[in-house]
């Protein structure tokens, strides 16, 4: 096993850095617990790197991601580049590196800490014990789809297309069933087949797929009635497979059964060097104020040394350390309530880090 992990650490805009260095600092103390090397690489993204190279991807960022075993994102975005045209928005960083380094699989797992049931907006019956993983494909559909753009002729139009190619659907399928065989063996793939010629292909694939998996269950959704399901009785799903676009909008839905945007870790997995950010974006206006929610981040390095280098124990040593400090109590604001005691970024990362420190040693 690689014993010296080198990972790209882009820290990106609003609360980014500030989660992002919290993160760094509880897989430093893994590290040292579990005796391997961490050499961490800082690179910029998304709207620092607009201001300093007017451009949101600089090559040298993508270079350095492709030399290093991992990248570490932390949130990219800010309204000061709302206006902009696509190509100068910090958003285009983070597309850039999807495609860059050809990430076509984005885990979203949407589980939650039971000692957080009462954070969520829905009924306790309805959310407890949910467990259910988003595997959406990130380097296809609409978000990539050509022709785009908008014209000015004619009083104007603004276009995108939605397409997906055969071997899209079945890679990003396979993650899926694979995925499932390891949980509960059920997928629910989600499209728009009763209105899109591109869904109805969608589907055809997964089910094509779906042979080489007898074992695991598939049924199909459309995506209107899976926005509802999720909040109806999100216990029926397990796997949700599903395209760029409607997996964008279904894991923000996903997340807030959890309670809070600020606890959800993602992957975004190719065939080489893998992406971890949290789900949620750089929230500007708590951004330099040591008060955001790092779980999201630390749990992204959890993920991190899971699928990217297969340090399993390590990778459950997180997950239990953040389960163990809200079984304690410590809540940052965005999850907290009268009895809870609440704690800034920093503090909760030190919490988390010295609970890992003692699963470990
Ligand atoms: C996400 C975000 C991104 C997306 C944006 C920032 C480009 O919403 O990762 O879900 O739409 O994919
Ligand atoms: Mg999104």
């Amino acid at each position: 096993m690689e014993s010296k992990l080198k990972i790209a650490v882009l820290p990106g805009d609003g609360i980014g850095p500030e989660v992002v260095d919290t993160a760094v600092h509880v897989l430093q103390t893994i590290a040292e617990a579990s005796d391997f090397d961490v050499e961490t690489h800082y690179a910029d993204v998304g709207g620092v790197a607009l201001e300093k190279y007017d451009e949101p991807l600089p090559a040298a960022t993508l270079d350095l991601c492709k030399s290093c075993d991992a990248v570490l994102l932390g949130a990219i975005g800010h309204p000061r580049w709302d206006n902009m045209p696509s190509d100068k928005r910090p958003e285009r960083g983070l597309l850039g590196l999807r495609e860059g380094l050809q990430l076509y699989a984005n885990l979203r797992p949407a589980a939650i800490y039971p000692s957080l049931v009462s954070a969520s907006s829905l009924k306790q019956e309805v959310i407890e014990d949910i467990d259910i993983l988003i595997v959406r494909e990130l380097t296809g559909g609409i978000y990539f789809g050509k022709p785009r753009g908008i014209d000015e002729e004619n009083g104007g139009r603004g276009y995108n297309t939605m397409v997906y190619h055969k071997n899209e659907v079945e890679r990003i399928a396979r993650v899926a069933f694979d995925a499932a065989r390891k949980r509960n063996n059920k997928v629910t793939s989600v499209d728009k087949a009763n209105v899109l010629e591109v869904s109805q292909f969608w589907r055809s694939v997964v089910v094509e797929v779906a042979k080489e998996y007898p074992d695991v269950e598939l049924n199909h959704m459309y995506v209107d009635n899976c926005a509802m399901q999720l909040v109806r009785w999100p216990k029926q799903f397990d796997v949700i497979l599903t395209g760029n676009m409607f997996g964008d909008i279904l894991s923000d839905e996903a997340s807030m059964l959890t309670g809070s945007l600020g606890m959800l870790p993602s992957a975004s997995l190719g065939s080489d060097t893998a992406l971890y950010e949290p789900v949620h974006g750089s929230a500007p206006d708590i951004a330099g104020q040591n008060k955001a929610n790092p779980i999201a981040t630390i749990a992204s390095v959890g993920m991190m040394l899971r699928y990217s280098f297969a340090r399993i124990k390590e990778a459950e040593a997180i997950e239990q350390a953040i389960a163990t400090v809200l079984e304690q109590g410590y809540r940052t604001q965005d999850i907290a309530n009268g009895e809870t005691k609440v704690v800034s970024t920093t503090e909760m990362g030190d919490l988390i880090a010295q609970q890992v420190q003692s699963l470990l040693s």
